[in-house]
């Protein structure tokens, strides 16, 4: 497959690049920023946000699919997530309709249900929109907007709920919530490569012992992580809000010092 991959030099991107490129793929980068020295794929400097940017990417390459993982993946004001993950997201969509590629997987977060109380217990892809931040917001309705261009246009679009995408996990939370490299690899691959998967939901973890998020949706997609955050344990050290943040799915981001104004 001929993959384009937005924000290629990112945390994401640099991991997912190396695997798809390991497994057989063509790959091309879309970042803002330019490709890292010796990338050994095609590269587009661009903003993903920018429509014409994105139409000039797909005018230029054949694509079979896109894996999107461009946006800020931290808490901004709102129109600033909305640019981020909405508009990016629409700026590819609108692009693939036109040049007929049908399959996106998109790098979404637990954060789109961030406010799920722990005490609800698994966590399954069933759950309810319940955003515990602008980002999370954000990842609603991008994960909306997926939807929405599956059922209009027939696009096969997988949403990787991500946990904690890390060499190796560094809380008590990530003990739970850890997404290996490896098994990144391995969620991306299985989602883009998934028979006729139509809008699906998966959680983006690791096989962690301590993880209560349904790994079943990803199963049926082929997703099945091999490492567990188990392995590190006797590293991570506890820290003073490991209770706080294992009431909600969203741990940090579900706490009070996250509240502000949307607009400030
Ligand atoms: N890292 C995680 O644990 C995690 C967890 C859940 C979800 N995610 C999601 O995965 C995606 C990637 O996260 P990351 O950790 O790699 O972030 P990152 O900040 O390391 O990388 C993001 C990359 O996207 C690029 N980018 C940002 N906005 C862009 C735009 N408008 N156009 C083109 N490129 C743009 C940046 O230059 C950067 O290289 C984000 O959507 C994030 O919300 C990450």
């Amino acid at each position: 497959m001929r993959v384009l991959v937005s924000g290629a030099a990112g945390s994401l991107g640099r991991v997912i690049t190396v695997g798809l490129l390991e497994n057989g793929h063509d790959v091309v980068g879309l970042d803002l920023v330019p490709a890292p020295e010796g990338t050994p794929f095609a590269w587009h400097e661009a903003d993903c946000a920018d429509p014409d940017a994105v139409a000039a990417v797909f005018a230029e390459e054949r694509l079979d699919a896109v894996v999107h993982l461009a946006g800020a993946p931290e808490e901004l004001s709102l129109p600033d997530e909305l640019t981020s993950h909405v508009v990016t997201t629409a700026a590819l969509l609108d692009a693939m309709v036109a040049h007929r590629v049908p399959r996106i997987v998109y790098a979404s977060s637990n954060h789109a249900v961030g406010r799920t109380p722990r005490a609800d217990g698994e966590l399954t892809e069933r759950a309810l929109p319940r955003p515990d931040t602008y980002y999370g917001v954000a990842k609603v309705a991008a994960e909306a907007l997926l939807r929405l261009f599956a059922d209009r246009h027939g696009i096969d679009a997988v949403s990787c709920r991500i946990g904690s995408f890390l060499e190796e996990p560094t809380s008590v939370r990530g003990l739970s919530t850890w997404l290996s490299h490896g098994d990144g690899v391995r969620m991306v691959e299985a989602a883009l490569t998934a028979p006729a998967p139509g809008f699906a939901v998966l959680y983006g973890i690791s096989a962690n012992t301590r993880g209560w998020w349904d790994l079943e949706p990803g199963r049926r997609l082929g997703y099945e992580p091999l490492d567990d955050a188990e392995d590190f344990a006797d590293r991570v050290g506890a820290g003073p809000d490991d209770e706080a943040e294992a009431e909600h799915v969203g741990g940090p981001f579900a706490l009070a010092r996250f509240h502000r104004p949307a607009l400030g």
